[in-house]
């Protein structure tokens, strides 16, 4: 490896200008990091009753892996691969309703499952059909029946990943929370995806960058909890602004929490307000250019515009521009890498390790 970031962060310095540059980690990433962690895929709305179909590409534009949301006639879930075991042909076009999947190129069927059903012309061929012939099944997990995530190799098992979120979080009723479109939209950054995440996991800059959130946040209360695969900032409320209504007993109960902003490794965001859920999912479309889905799931709409939950737009422009600042700056003959603050900067250099250590 030819990168290597101290464990100690009261020494290290961050991964060098040439990281963000190097095409080679780029791709590896994709096998090393992309498809060993959970991602997000699609909704459960998606697929809502049995015979539902939905095809999908997986990080499109980057792992581009055709991949297929079904709801059997017994109404089990299932992610299959979209790739006919044939000749390669994408099985399903478009969402919709089916009885079975049926290969428009040559007729060969299959269950919503994935199971092979039939075959023409094929009565000749010997040790046919095999289990090879069936569409492969892609593992999925829901979070809250609510957002389906695959991985094809997961590292941990997806409960494991997501347990510090709902250790702390899971008294929200995440089943009921709904989908807005209209306060949902995608973001098209000029930087490499890793150093939207590095912005994204400091509140260092927000005095500086996010002048109305500082309002709204308390800089001095502002922490970061490191756990295996990502961290959790904690934004603590400034006198008056709102807060979550804690339950009984709570971990944070008697602290005015305005914000749980938890990161998942790699490439994952989900912002608990105390309306909802902003997810946040940052999508490599090139070395230097990404895309970050804002997707909205409200629980409280009467809460929507206030605190640290309101202006979601305005503080993702604030960061997008230093974010593409900070891109042209790695490119710079004059820079190598920099340090962390060892107060203010945890997330940064465990993103940094973990690159790292699975890139
Ligand atoms: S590629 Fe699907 S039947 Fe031939
Ligand atoms: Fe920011």
């Amino acid at each position: 490896m030819k990168y290597s970031v101290d464990p100690d962060i009261t020494k290290a310095s961050t991964l060098p200008g040439s990281y963000y540059q190097d095409v080679e980690m780029y791709d590896r990433s994709k096998t090393g990091i992309f498809s060993k962690f959970w991602q997000y895929v699609g909704d459960a709305e998606e697929i809502k009753s049995p015979g539902f179909v939905c095809p999908k590409l997986l990080l499109p534009g980057f792992l581009d892996e055709p991949i297929l949301l079904t709801r059997d006639l017994a109404d089990q879930t299932h992610c299959i691969s979209n790739v006919c075991t044939h000749r390669a042909n994408l099985v399903a076009e478009q969402p919709g309703n089916e009885r079975v999947l049926r290969c428009r190129y040559h007729g060969r069927k299959f269950e919503l499952d994935g199971t092979f059903v039939s075959m023409p012309e094929f009565e000749q061929a010997k040790d046919f059909p095999s289990e090879k012939d069936n569409l492969p099944n892609i593992e999925m997990q829901s979070l809250g029946d609510l957002l389906l995530f695959t991985a094809f190799n997961p590292h941990v098992p997806f409960d494991e990943y997501l347990k510090p979120v709902m250790d702390r979080v899971g008294f929200m009723p995440m089943n009921e929370f709904q989908f807005d479109p209209s306060r949902s939209r995608d973001y098209l950054v000029d930087a490499h995806w890793a150093l939207y995440c590095d912005n994204y996991l400091e509140g260092f800059h927000i005095p500086y960058v996010h002048s109305s959130l500082n309002e709204i946040l308390d800089y001095g209360e502002y922490n970061t909890e490191l756990f295996d695969y990502g961290n959790l900032q904690l934004g603590i409320a400034e006198g008056g602004e709102l807060s979550f209504d804690l339950p009984k007993g709570h971990q944070d109960e008697g602290k005015e929490v305005a914000a749980y902003y938890y990161w998942l490794f790699p490439n994952l965001m989900l912002n608990f307000y105390p309306w909802g859920l902003s997810v946040n999912v940052v999508q490599p479309l090139a070395i230097g250019r990404t895309r970050v889905s804002f997707r909205t799931y409200v629980w409280k709409p009467e809460l929507l515009d206030q605190g640290a939950g309101s202006g979601l737009d305005r503080v993702e422009r604030e960061d997008e521009i230093v974010v593409e600042s900070v891109a042209r700056g790695l490119r710079s003959q004059n820079y190598d890498s920099g340090r962390f603050s060892p107060t203010r900067e945890q997330g940064v250099h465990q993103f940094h390790r973990l690159l790292v250590e699975f890139g």
